[in-house]
């Protein structure tokens, strides 16, 4: 039963009534059994609807669901989070009931809340005043639910049990990525929209995140210039980004970073000794170098523990405090190290993130009421379109080389 793809359903059509080619996953065992229906019931929803037209006498909105009439809206976050999230989610919602009639359901802790069934009901009034909020109302997690055989059974159970129509994922690289097998495999229909501070997915020029991420480690920068200055300091900076530079390389650039160094650039260690060195025999006593925890000193690392996507946790790896140790070591210069960690991920969303967010949400809504799933949201100049799932999960999108060389004049 599986193996069958979903089809997406056409629009309904007013008055009609159910049928096979509007719900093709009645028979397929994904259709909502009656016991789910209770199940739901149970969690004590309360809808909020499109307004009706004039004239109009409306069903309840579960009947009108379940008659084909609007569609019952799954909702995730996963992964680690960032800023607009929130935003995301209540645009999703609002369009979703205001546009298109849908209903919405929150599946908490990312694809462990369908794993395990845990879901609350999402209405528009649910979403008011989140706009600005960092995190995620829904919380987060990295469980992977294609790790195995039972598990992806389980999160095809879920979203049965769930009797959702549709889901929309927002995450990074893993989360989309089990997105995209849950429905290329599984014919689920979902819908993706990008998430993280890393910026480091395919098939958008940016996700959402990234933009708050930048500005706050350029604000730290600022603030460490003034401190290192005091005190003749070389102030090491390590920020987040995994295996990819562009948080490192566009605060740096904005935070006049002495130095940066970034994953897809195999650091020369002695180059950097030297720049600083040269940087204080010209009178300037203090430095700021910026280090993606992502890069690879050479000096072996450390092996750190792996997440379920197998992911190892780099800032375990502690690269800021062993370049710290390096040039120390080298120079006799005061040093100090900055792990700005967690900080990077935390509170509101800048207005530019905001705005992605909001753009970002309400194609999803639209998508979903088109019935193109195994797709992702995604932003190519400034037009807001789709691509396949596969084209953005399949390879990081990491910094090119001609944008490092742009950095480069500014180093020493
Ligand atoms: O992917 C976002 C990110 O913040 C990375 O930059 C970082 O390596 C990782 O998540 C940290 O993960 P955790 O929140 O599990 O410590």
């Amino acid at each position: 039963m599986h193996g069958e793809r979903y089809a997406p359903r056409r629009p309904p059509i007013p008055g009609q009534g159910l049928n096979s080619a509007m719900w093709p996953w009645r028979g397929s065992g994904l259709f909502v059994s009656p016991k789910s229906v209770l199940n739901i019931s149970a969690m004590g929803y309360a809808y909020e609807d499109a307004p009706a037209a004039k004239g109009e006498r409306r069903l309840p909105t579960r009947m009108r669901h379940r008659y084909g009439r609007g569609m019952r809206v799954g909702i995730l976050t996963g992964g680690g989070d960032c800023p607009g999230l929130n935003a995301v989610i209540r645009a999703v919602v609002k369009v979703g009931v205001r546009r298109f009639g849908h209903e919405h359901v929150g599946i908490l802790h990312g694809w462990r809340g369908l794993l395990e069934q845990q879901a609350v009901p999402l209405g528009v009034r649910d979403v008011s005043g989140i706009l600005d909020r960092g995190g995620t109302i829904l919380k987060s997690s990295r469980t992977n639910p294609c790790r195995d055989a039972e598990t992806t059974q389980a999160a095809i159970d879920g979203f049965a049990a769930l009797g959702i129509d549709a889901l929309v994922a927002l995450g990074g690289e893993d989360t989309l990525g089990a997105a995209n097998r849950l429905h290329a495999e599984h014919g689920l229909p979902i819908v993706g929209v990008p998430k993280t501070i890393d910026n480091d997915l395919s098939g958008t020029d940016v996700t959402f995140g990234f933009d708050t991420a930048v500005q706050i480690v350029c604000s730290s920068i600022d603030r460490l210039h003034t401190t290192a200055e005091s005190h003749d300091r070389v102030m090491v900076v390590e920020v987040m980004g995994r295996h990819a530079g562009w948080i490192a390389l566009e605060s740096g650039i904005a935070g006049g970073a002495d130095y940066i160094l970034i994953p897809e650039h195999q650091p020369n260690v002695p180059a950097v000794v030297d720049a600083l060195r040269a940087r204080h025999s010209r009178g300037l006593d203090s430095s700021i170098v910026v280090v993606s925890e992502g890069v690879d000193l050479g000096d072996g690392g450390a092996e750190g523990e792996r997440d379920e996507f197998g992911h190892a946790l780099l800032a375990q790896q502690g690269v800021g405090d062993r370049l710290g140790a390096i040039i120390r070591e080298a120079t006799g210069f005061d040093t100090r190290v900055t792990v700005l960690g967690h900080v990077q991920r935390g509170g509101t969303p800048t207005a530019r993130d905001r705005i992605l967010a909001t753009r970002f949400g309400t194609h999803a809504a639209e998508m979903v009421e088109e019935g193109l799933f195994g797709r992702m949201a995604s932003l190519r100049g400034a037009i807001i379109t789709d691509v396949p799932l596969a084209d953005a999960v399949g390879t990081l999108k990491t910094v090119p080389d001609e944008y490092y060389r742009l950095a480069q004049p500014f180093f020493g």
